[in-house]
């Protein structure tokens, strides 16, 4: 179990209440695997606020979302009754709560908030409920190129880091970073099919590189 409970706190202070769904998975689902009918079933890991739960309701997906917060996980069974048993608080690093054959598995910066071993055992899961040709699609997986990889302190192994006081990882735990060996590695078993590295320069006000990747895995 590697969930970092500082999610949990974040979520109660109100803090990172994303609600609008987020481009890059939108483009990326449409692109890549767009949803069929009311018999796609789409997992996302890690919904957070359920910025990306009205996307797959209004495509008509049977969506399922597991969240390590108790908190928002029972705020989004209020906003979402009609999908309420679906969504479940747990650790995705521990086990996954829905029995298997999913068309799609999502996550936008969930996944990368675990460190190396929680994330192998994850995506170990994520093999294994996956139909066939079902497809994991990653979104925002930090990379070593993100200027905050040099900040923090390292935590259970080289790629992670955690005690962010400052910037886009205050106060959330762990964050984990991959470069491109890193990533082949972690998803040895899926065939990479898509896989971009988008690196954004702020220069006003100057805060560093933001450098994450994209991709989409077939099992
Ligand atoms: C950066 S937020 C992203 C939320 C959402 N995916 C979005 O795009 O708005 C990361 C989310 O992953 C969840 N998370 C991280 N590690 C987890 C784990 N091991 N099990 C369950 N949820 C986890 C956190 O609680 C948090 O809600």
């Amino acid at each position: 179990m590697t969930f970092s409970q500082e999610w949990d706190t974040r979520f109660k202070e109100n803090n990172n209440i994303s609600i609008w769904p987020w481009s890059d998975l939108v483009s990326f689902v449409m692109r890549y695997a767009r949803p069929s009918g009311p018999q796609f079933r789409v997992l996302e890991l890690g919904c957070g606020a359920g910025a990306n739960i009205p996307f797959f309701l209004s495509m008509g997906a049977q969506y399922y979302g597991i969240e390590g917060s108790p908190t928002i996980i029972k705020r989004l069974r209020e906003k979402f009754p009609s999908i309420q048993d679906r969504l479940i608080a747990g650790d995705f690093t521990s086990s996954i709560p829905f029995q298997g054959d999913f068309d799609l598995v999502v996550d936008r910066s969930a996944v990368t908030h675990n460190p190396t071993a929680g994330i192998k055992k994850c995506l170990e899961v994520v093999h294994k409920i996956l139909k066939d040709d079902g497809k994991y699609i990653g979104i925002d997986w930090f990379s070593t190129l993100h200027s905050d990889y040099k900040e923090g302190k390292e935590a259970e192994d080289g790629f992670t880091r955690t005690s962010y006081q400052a910037g886009q990882f205050a106060n959330v735990g762990r964050v984990h970073f991959s470069d491109r060996s890193h990533l082949e590695e972690l998803l040895e078993k899926f065939s990479i099919l898509i896989l971009e590295h988008k690196t954004v320069k702020r220069e006003i006000p100057d805060n560093g590189i933001f450098a994450a990747w994209n991709f989409v895995t077939k099992k």
